[in-house]
């Protein structure tokens, strides 16, 4: 983990959120580099969900929703996670997670005095500095804010928890406005926020951070088949990015480990650093937002369907992923340390699909005809691909630099160049070097970057 954090700062990618005021816990900004990566994974997700096949549509919902989208929901009464405080050192702990670290059971579904009983009786104290450990009590993640210049329970508001929420509001719309029909589904991309007691592990988990959610709307008599369907898919979009076979493992969650939503959930696991860890959520939330939706706000959230000519409310398939917590999938995924000749070399081994960069194009000659010409091919590349122009340093030097963030190719333009109309292609993987004919140059990479 330390590799990657140093990486990430060194190079762009990620930074410690307000930095010069001595940072914040939990908060990160990305930057040049991490802006241009999370970026194209959103647009490769887009691409992959809504391009690739056509019964997927997009959304943008607020982030700041009538509260009682949030009763309706049960974040109100359910989005919490159990608290337990030192009473010497005041740390803050999850106590589900304390109980699950210290004896290895699993605690999932018990209520907060079972687990005092369990510390209790176990004499769990505080990791931190050995002190005895208050009741455990239910804490809600919602972020609370205030809409207007006067704070008091009128005018409360809650920060969204998912983006979920803003697809099942607008399903009555979404319907209306389109010409979707069952099975359809819903993406959206956007920021959501929980008061995490244990944030922690870089971007694994932030108080901030985006999911890329799709709530995918069945016939309820087809939401097995149609679970299956879209978890074959959802499997293929990480073979698509490249993540390594061997780094994901699934694991199907019991009755009491599932959210209250859900009558089926699969979590998808990543191998990060400190352990196989949940990367995204896949789950058969049944017919219960729309339901609790329709009957909060007193419109029906149904669909006519053609077929049984009645109005039904669809059952709903939903694979939620964090933005962030793949974008370090990514990085741990790719992150290499070889040695070459007795030298090390930092690779980031990138798809080209999601790379910030595609193509860096390399002048070794800073001046005349040459120079031209170097910026010339970069001018038409950089129409197709994904490009960056490094003039700086030895040839060496900027192989290693685009190496640690991750550019596939890298095309030098030499003195030969001018005579033979040829440049050189160095892949950052096998690093071979191929020679290729300059009016070839779109060909050959279109070929690489299938
Ligand atoms: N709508 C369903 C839902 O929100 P979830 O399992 O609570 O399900 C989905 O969250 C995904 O969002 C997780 O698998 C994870 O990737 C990401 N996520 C959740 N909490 C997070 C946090 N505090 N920081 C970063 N990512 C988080």
């Amino acid at each position: 983990m330390e590799d990657i954090i140093s990486l990430a700062k060194r190079r762009g990618f990620v930074y410690p959120a307000s930095e010069i005021y001595g940072g914040l816990s939990n908060a990160w900004d990305y930057g040049p580099l991490g802006t241009i990566l999370k970026n194209n994974i959103k647009n490769e997700f887009i691409r992959f969900f809504t391009i690739l096949r056509d019964d997927i549509v997009l959304l943008d919902s607020a982030i700041i929703q009538n509260p009682l989208v949030w009763k309706a929901s049960g974040h109100i009464e359910h989005f919490t996670d159990p608290l337990t405080d030192c009473l010497s050192c005041k740390k803050r702990y999850r106590a589900d997670q304390l109980i699950e670290d210290t004896l290895s059971t699993n605690v999932e579904g018990l209520s907060t005095e079972d687990m005092t009983k369990i510390i209790e009786e176990n004499n769990i104290k505080c990791p931190e500095c050995g002190g005895k450990l208050t009741k455990v009590s239910f804490f809600n993640l919602m972020f609370v804010t205030h809409i207007g210049p006067i704070e008091d329970v009128t005018n409360i508001a809650f920060l969204r928890p998912e983006t979920a929420q803003g697809i099942f509001t607008n399903f009555l719309n979404i319907t209306k406005s389109t010409r979707v029909n069952l099975p359809f589904g819903v993406l959206q991309i956007g920021k959501a926020f929980r008061n995490e007691i244990t944030a922690g592990n870089f971007i694994f988990r932030t108080l901030e951070f985006e999911q890329m959610e799709i709530e995918y709307f069945v016939d309820p008599k087809d939401s097995d088949k149609a679970f299956e369907e879209l978890f074959e898919y959802n499997s293929r979009w990480y073979d698509h990015i490249g993540i390594k076979k061997e780094n994901i493992k699934y694991v199907e969650l019991s009755d009491t480990e599932r959210a209250h939503y859900s009558k089926k959930t699969i979590d998808i696991y990543f191998k990060f650093p400190f352990g196989f860890k949940e990367l995204q959520s896949f789950a058969n939330r049944s017919d219960y937002d729309l339901r609790k939706h329709s009957e909060y706000s007193s419109k029906d959230l149904v669909i006519f369907d053609e077929k049984s000519k009645k109005n039904i409310y669809p059952y709903v398939i939903e694979p939620s992923i964090g933005l962030d917590r793949l974008f370090l999938a990514l990085l741990i995924n790719g992150f290499c340390i070889e040695d070459v000749s007795g030298e090390e070399r930092i690779v980031l081994k990138l798809s080209h699909r999601i790379s910030p960069y595609q193509v860096a194009i390399f002048p070794l000659v800073g001046k005349g005809e040459s120079l031209n010409l170097s910026r010339r091919i970069y001018d038409d590349l950089k129409l197709k691909f994904r490009c960056i122009y490094d003039m700086g340093g030895s040839i060496g030097k900027r192989y290693r630099r685009q190496d640690e963030i991750g550019t596939p190719k890298c095309i030098t333009i030499d003195p030969k160049s001018l005579e033979d109309n040829m440049v050189t292609i160095r892949d950052r993987d096998t690093m071979k070097q191929d020679r290729v004919k300059i009016d070839k140059l779109s060909e050959y990479l279109n070929q690489c970057f299938i």
